[in-house]
């Protein structure tokens, strides 16, 4: 997405409100809130120019000690999370959140493909657990598989040492294949996720994390009557129905690590190096 020259970063925070502006109702000194992604999609279909109110993107983002939100573009957040385990909830988590439900509408008894053990993925494997939904889950780590079943993940396949995962995954279910299929890995991966869903089933386009640009047989998509959205993120309103379920839930969000403020870069150099399995965090103060 094009960034604002010398934006501050980070798409996702959480704090206390400490001013509101005159005529705001829906908030309170002393309340803790989260920011949506984008400020200005409170629900519905987005805007098509939606991006220029991204935090950290078209406007500031939340590596401040100070933060100002529009009013429609901030949820409260569960009462039983930190403000750094609340601050992982606006990107992944509502991204993965509008996949499942928005766009797959899953249900009970169905199976999802998770690619991967990052932020998203992991929020996806957790909804799943709550929910019900039979989770597989790919990764280049078999310690990481561990602790992905550990979290509730039917089964774990390593991507590297079994590169034809989507075989695994249409085995694994009886030859039917996968209701969803999270597309996070982009380029390397978007192929095989046609060779893991089922006839009719889902593929939530999500991110390019082998890269964007891919030769595709278009014959995959009419072959399997797939049913492929592209999503970014979500609204205000995905946001506050997730916050529903995840403290119904109690779910607690997966944290790999907490960075001081002053250690950000490192953050950074931490996420570039994707050895964590979750999310990653930086203390503002
Ligand atoms: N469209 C949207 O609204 C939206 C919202 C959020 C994120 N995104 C995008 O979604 C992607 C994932 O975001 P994230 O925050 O979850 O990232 P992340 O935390 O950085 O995820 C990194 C993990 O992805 C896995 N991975 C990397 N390459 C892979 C591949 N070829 N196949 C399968 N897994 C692979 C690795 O897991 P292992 O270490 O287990 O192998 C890696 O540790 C990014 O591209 C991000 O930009 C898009």
């Amino acid at each position: 997405m094009p960034v604002r020259e010398n934006i501050i970063p980070l798409s996702d925070g959480a704090g206390e409100v400490v001013e509101i502006g005159a005529g705001v109702t829906r908030f309170k000194v002393g309340d803790r809130v989260a920011g949506n992604f984008f400020q200005r999609w409170s629900g519905g279909e987005p805007a098509a120019d939606v991006h220029k109110s991204a935090l950290g993107g078209g406007v500031d983002g939340m590596l401040a000690d100070y933060a100002v939100l529009e009013e429609d573009g901030a949820v409260k957040i569960p009462s039983h999370l930190s403000l750094e385990e609340a601050a992982t909830l606006p990107c992944a988590a509502v991204t993965v959140w509008n996949a499942m439900m928005e766009h797959a509408k899953l249900k009970a008894g169905d199976t999802i493909l998770l690619q991967g053990t990052g932020g998203v993925s992991i929020f996806g494997l957790q909804f799943a657990h709550a929910m019900g939904v039979r989770a597989i889950i790919t990764s280049s780590s078999d310690e990481k598989l561990k602790r992905a079943k550990a979290l509730g993940a039917a089964h774990g396949v390593n991507y590297k040492t079994t590169p034809d995962w989507e075989k695994a995954a249409m085995e694994f279910t009886g030859g039917v294949g996968v209701d969803h299929v999270v597309e996070v890995g982009g380029a390397a991966t978007l192929t095989r996720s046609f060779g893991a869903i089922r006839v009719g089933g889902k593929v939530t386009m999500i991110g390019g994390l082998s890269g964007g640009a891919t030769e595709l047989n278009p014959g995959l998509i009419f072959a399997r009557r797939a049913n492929v959205q592209g999503i970014s993120v979500g609204s205000t309103q995905m946001f506050e129905a997730m916050n529903r379920a995840v403290e119904f839930n109690a779910l607690k969000p997966v944290i790999d690590k907490v960075f001081a403020f002053k250690d950000t870069r490192e953050a950074y150099r931490h996420m570039a190096a994707g050895a964590h399995f979750g999310k990653i965090v930086v203390a503002v103060s």
